[in-house]
């Protein structure tokens, strides 16, 4: 069931549109991803969903709420971490927290019980006393989450979670996102890197030039936009008969055959790679082939045919 609709969004900047007519769907309990390169239009849609920034046009539902009817009893339901901390630099981290459920009306020893119950959870006990300014961008990037999350909402907001922090830290905050699905909670996110999309999103929209330019399940996607097929062959001592491979190969199975480095050559074809008659005949043929993998196509070239498909059928108006 959907629990967030989006309906031709737009946001205009003067005669600039940063969002440019997206449709979608999030649905209760999923992750669900906003993939696209700077200036897309990610923060600029995120802004619009969480009633920071009104819209153009189009029509936000959230929960069953008319954002535009309704902002202050959507916005009780959804927790917002945006690109830049929202926290204050001089206070502590169990103050920044306290206060932020303050603004939600939560009691005081509710709160105080929040706040510790979260501080634990997102392994900040020992910096609950440290004032903000003087945690990294690590533990920043976790309170923030701590505190988008300390009035209980149902949907989950981020802008980039993952920016500009370590690969450590980046993962801690995945597992955190992971966990609060697995509570039920359901997450948006942005994000420019195709590797997190990857890892935690149930779906995924690409969003280039203000418009979505696809949107579907991470399998599906592989599926879709990989043209052919790739197995890497690596042969030992292979450096004279390289090319000897590549023509008795090309020969019999009628395939494309690049040679790479000196011992080594990929096969392309647009059809599956039946590998266990390649490697008997290149045995037969007394050429001892050293490994045979598969090799998967990167999210950037998946990202990069992605867009090229859609901007030659007409879609992806980069230039209005
Ligand atoms: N307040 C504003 N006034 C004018 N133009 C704006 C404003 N905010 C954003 N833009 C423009 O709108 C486009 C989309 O910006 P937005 O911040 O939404 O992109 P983004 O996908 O979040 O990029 P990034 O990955 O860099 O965060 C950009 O061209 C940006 O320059
Ligand atoms: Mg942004």
């Amino acid at each position: 069931m959907a629990i967030v609709t989006v309906r031709n969004l737009k946001k205009a900047y003067g005669d600039f549109y940063a969002v440019d007519g997206i449709s979608f769907e999030i649905e209760a309990g999923e992750i669900f991803g906003f993939l696209g390169p700077n200036g897309a239009g990610k923060t600029s849609t995120i802004n619009m969903l969480i009633g920071m920034s009104r819209p153009t046009e189009g029509e936000i539902i959230i929960d069953g709420i008319r954002l535009k009817e309704d902002i202050k009893r959507a916005q009780r339901i959804i927790g917002v971490v945006p690109d830049e901390s929202n926290l204050y630099d001089e206070l502590n981290g169990f103050e920044n927290l306290c206060f932020c459920a303050s603004l939600y009306g939560i009691g005081k020893g509710e709160r105080e019980e929040r706040a510790r119950k979260l501080l634990k959870l997102f392994k900040l006990e020992d910096a609950a006393d440290r004032p903000f300014r003087a945690y990294s961008k690590g533990m920043k990037r976790r309170l923030t989450i701590a505190a988008a999350i300390i009035h209980n909402p149902k949907i989950l907001f981020l802008d980039e979670p993952t920016t500009g922090i370590d690969v450590e830290s980046a993962r801690q905050i995945r597992d955190l996102l992971l966990a609060l699905r697995r509570e039920g909670k359901t997450i948006f996110l942005t994000t420019h890197y195709l590797e997190e999309a990857e890892r935690i999103c149930d779906r995924i929209a690409f969003i280039v030039g203000g418009k979505i330019v696809k949107i579907s399940t991470m399998d599906e996607l592989m599926k879709n936009s990989v043209q052919g097929y790739t197995v890497k062959l690596s042969f030992e001592a292979a450096k004279k008969r390289l090319e000897e491979v590549k023509n008795h190969l090309e020969r019999k199975f009628n395939m494309d055959i690049d040679i790479e480095d000196e011992d080594s050559c990929l096969i392309r074809s647009k059809e599956a790679i039946p590998l266990y008659p390649i490697l008997k005949d290149l045995n037969d043929e007394g050429i001892a082939v050293f490994e045979a993998r598969t090799i998967k196509p990167s999210l950037e070239e998946i990202f990069l045919r992605i867009t090229e498909i859609e901007a030659s059928a007409g879609k992806v108006g980069m230039d209005r």
